[in-house]
C-alpha cells in the first residue's frame, strides 16, 4: 500500500511545537482584539471572480498561483489566496456599510497560494488579518501599522523593521503612470513583461530579472508624485508613528504582491529569515470595495504570516526565555490501580470546575506514571494512594520546585487557583 503524506508544501503544526504556534496566532489576535477589531469568520473558498477582480490579474497570486477547481455545480471555486477580498464581498452582501464606520475585523485562518515550496513559504499558510473599512484617515493607518507593532512588541520580538511608503490616491498616480510609461516604452521588453506593465506598470519595480531591475533603478518614483492631499497624509502618518516611537524607514521601491494598494503601504521585515523575510504586509484601498460591486469606501489592513513569525520567534530565542504557559495546571497520579476509578472521577470534577488537568493512564508502574507527570509539564501533581483516599487529604507538589503542601482533596480547585 501506498504510504499516505501531506500534500507538498504545506504547513502543520503538532504538539510539542503547536502551543508556540498557537501563542503566536493568540497573540497577534489579541493586539487586535484590543485596537477594538470583532471577529470575522469566512469561507476557505469563495468563487473565483472575487480573486480575479479584486486581487488583480496582474499579480503572481491571481496568474499562476490559485487553486482553482470546478465544484459539482459547475462553478468555478478558488482556495482563499488572502483574505481581503472576502472581507469585502462579506461587507457588501450583508450591508455592513451601512452601519457605523469605520468597520473593524480581524480574521485567521488557513491561506492557500501554489507557490513553490521553500523554508518560509508553503502552500497552504496561516495569517491573521485586519481591515478597517470606510474611512480614510491618516489615523486609521496609524492604528493599523500600530496594531501589528504591538503584536510584535508583545511576542518580544526585536529583530524585524517596518518599511513604509505611500502608493497615492488616483491623481498622484495618474500622473506617475504617464511618466512611468514614457520611461518603459525607451526600455526593450518583452511581450509578456509589457502586457503585465499595460495592467500594472508598478509591477516592473518588482521584476526579478536582474537587467529589468538595473534599468528600473532610473524609473521616475511614485513617492515623488503624491497629490497635495495624499502627500500630507502620509506626512502624518509617518509623524504619528514617530509620536509612537515606532521605527521605520520609507521604500519607495516596495511592491505588494496585490493589485489592490493605493495610499499608505508597508510590510514587516524580519532580519532573523532567509529569502522569505517578509512577516506581515498590508496597505490601504481606495477603489477595492467598489470594484466588488460594494459602496466607493476607503480601507485598509493586513495580513500577518504566523507561519514565519513563529520562525522569527524560534530564530530570536523567545521561547527559551519566555515561558509560553503549559496549558496543563495539575497532573493526578494513582498510586496502584485500585485508585484509577477514584481519580478519573477526581480528573472529571475539576475540569468542571475549570482546572486543567489531567491523569497517567494505562497500568503503568508508579515510576512512569511520574515520569507522564513530569512530560506533561503540569505545574502541579498529586499522588493518590488508599491513605490520601480515606483521610481526604493530598500532598500537592509544584512541579518546579519540588516543594509539597498538604491540601485537602475538596480544596484542589481553590488551592490550584489561589497560586
Ligand atoms: P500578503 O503580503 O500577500 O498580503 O501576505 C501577508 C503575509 O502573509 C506575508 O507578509 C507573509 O508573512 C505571509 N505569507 C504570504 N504568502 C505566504 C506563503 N506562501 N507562505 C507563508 N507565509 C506567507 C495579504 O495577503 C493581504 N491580504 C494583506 C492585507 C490585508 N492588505 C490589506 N489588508
Amino acid at each position: 500500500m501506498r504510504e499516505l503524506s501531506a500534500p507538498k508544501g504545506v504547513s502543520e503544526y503538532f504538539p510539542p511545537r503547536s502551543q508556540y504556534f498557537e501563542f503566536v496566532r493568540e497573540t497577534l489576535i489579541s493586539a487586535a482584539k484590543v485596537s477594538g477589531y470583532q471577529l470575522m469568520e469566512l469561507p476557505a473558498f469563495e468563487d473565483t471572480e472575487l480573486f480575479k477582480r479584486g486581487v488583480g490579474e496582474s499579480t503572481d497570486v491571481v496568474s499562476k498561483e490559485m487553486y482553482t477547481f470546478e465544484d459539482r455545480g459547475g462553478r468555478s471555486i478558488t482556495l482563499r489566496p488572502e483574505g481581503t477580498a472576502g472581507v469585502m464581498r462579506s461587507v457588501i452582501e450583508h450591508n455592513l456599510d451601512k452601519l457605523t464606520l469605520p468597520i473593524k475585523v480581524w480574521y485567521s485562518g488557513a491561506f492557500f497560494r501554489a507557490e513553490r515550496p521553500q523554508a518560509g513559504r508553503y502552500r497552504q499558510f496561516y495569517q491573521v488579518g485586519i481591515e478597517a473599512i470606510g474611512l480614510n484617515d491618516p489615523e486609521i493607518d496609524f492604528e493599523v501599522i500600530a496594531v501589528a507593532d504591538r503584536a510584535f512588541k508583545a511576542l518580544g520580538l526585536k529583530s524585524y523593521r517596518l518599511d513604509i511608503t505611500s502608493l497615492g490616491d488616483s491623481k498622484s498616480r495618474a500622473s506617475h503612470r504617464k511618466d512611468l510609461q514614457i520611461f518603459l516604452d525607451t526600455l526593450d521588453l518583452d511581450e509578456a513583461t509589457r502586457a503585465r506593465a499595460a495592467i500594472n506598470p508598478l509591477r516592473l519595480f518588482d521584476d526579478k530579472r536582474v537587467e529589468i531591475q538595473r534599468v528600473m533603478e532610473k524609473a521616475p518614483l511614485l513617492l515623488d508624485y503624491l497629490s497635495e492631499e495624499s502627500a500630507a497624509n502620509f506626512a502624518k502618518v509617518q509623524e504619528l508613528l514617530t509620536g509612537a516611537g515606532i521605527a521605520f524607514t520609507i521604500n519607495p521601491r516596495m511592491v505588494r504582491g496585490l493589485d489592490y494598494y493605493t495610499g499608505t503601504t508597508f510590510e514587516f521585515v524580519s532580519d532573523k529569515l532567509g529569502a522569505q523575510s517578509g512577516i506581515g504586509g498590508g496597505g490601504r484601498y481606495d477603489g477595492l470595495m467598489a470594484e466588488l460591486g460594494g459602496n466607493d469606501l476607503s480601507g485598509i489592513g493586513f495580513g500577518l504570516g504566523v507561519d514565519r513569525i513563529l520562525l522569527a520567534c524560534e530564530a530570536e530565542g523567545i521561547f527559551d526565555s519566555t515561558e509560553v504557559k503549559s496549558e496543563l495546571e495539575l497532573f493526578v497520579v494513582a498510586l496502584s490501580s485500585a485508585e484509577k476509578n477514584f481519580v478519573a472521577g477526581l480528573v472529571n470534577e475539576l475540569r468542571n470546575k475549570g482546572i486543567k488537568c489531567d491523569m497517567a493512564y494505562g497500568d503503568r508502574a508508579l515510576k512512569g506514571a511520574m515520569k507522564s507527570a513530569d512530560k506533561s509539564g503540569a505545574r502541579f501533581s498529586v499522588v493518590i494512594g488508599s491513605d490520601e483516599i480515606e483521610t481526604g487529604k493530598v500532598a500537592l507538589k509544584e512541579m518546579k520546585t519540588g516543594t509539597s503542601k498538604e491540601v485537602r482533596i475538596s480544596a484542589l480547585s481553590d488551592e490550584i487557583k489561589a497560586n
